[in-house]
């Protein structure tokens, strides 16, 4: 679903963000969390499926990184990994930090909450760079009544499971929103 064909208090921030897209042939996307190993790999791995389902992978780029750097060099946390491979998933990516160039190599970055969020505006080298920042809630659709993908890393199963289908949902409306939109 187009997330901008309804009353959507991001609207101003999602059309920001869409013209610092600089070729509309090559979308590039990176996801953000705190970690990199639970909430933004599994936007990365989600968003790929999204895009390898409708054969648009060479318009696309993605990737994904966390604001610390505990876990560079990891795969995501083995909960993560065992809930998405419930779903058919397969997350293999290898945990790396966010870095000042990323403002160079991708148009939108999407941060998971918004202690993600503070910490991409510190680090945004320009404002322009910071006009590619949006939070992952801007694409919510029928889980408007959250404002952020919740931190699942001190959670049980549900919480991993929640993120789950926040993100598969938000991914596709990124999808969706992006290609009506550019
Ligand atoms: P993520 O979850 O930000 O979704 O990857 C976390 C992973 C690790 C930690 C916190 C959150 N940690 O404190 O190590």
């Amino acid at each position: 679903m187009n997330v901008l064909t309804f009353n959507n208090p991001y609207e101003p921030a999602i059309r920001r963000a869409l013209s610092q897209i600089a070729d509309p042939g090559r979308v590039r996307v990176l996801f953000i969390c705190l970690g990199n190993i639970c909430r933004s790999p599994a936007a990365d791995g989600l968003m790929h499926e999204v895009v390898a389902s409708h054969h648009a992978e060479n318009r696309w780029e993605i990737d994904s990184a966390g604001t610390g750097g505990y876990h560079v060099g990891d795969l995501p946390d083995p909960r993560m990994r065992a809930h998405a491979r419930q779903r058919g998933l397969n997350l293999t990516h290898i945990c790396r930090q966010v870095r000042e160039s990323d403002f160079d190599n991708f148009d939108l970055i999407i941060g998971m909450d918004e202690s993600n969020m503070r910490n991409l505006h510190r680090l945004a080298p320009t404002p322009e760079d910071e006009d590619k920042l949006l939070p992952m809630a801007a694409f919510f659709g029928s889980y408007s009544r959250h404002d952020h993908v919740p931190d699942p890393y001190y959670d049980g199963a549900q919480g991993f499971e929640t993120v789950l289908d926040i993100l598969t949902e938000a991914t596709e409306n990124l999808y969706d929103t992006v290609t009506a939109e550019i």
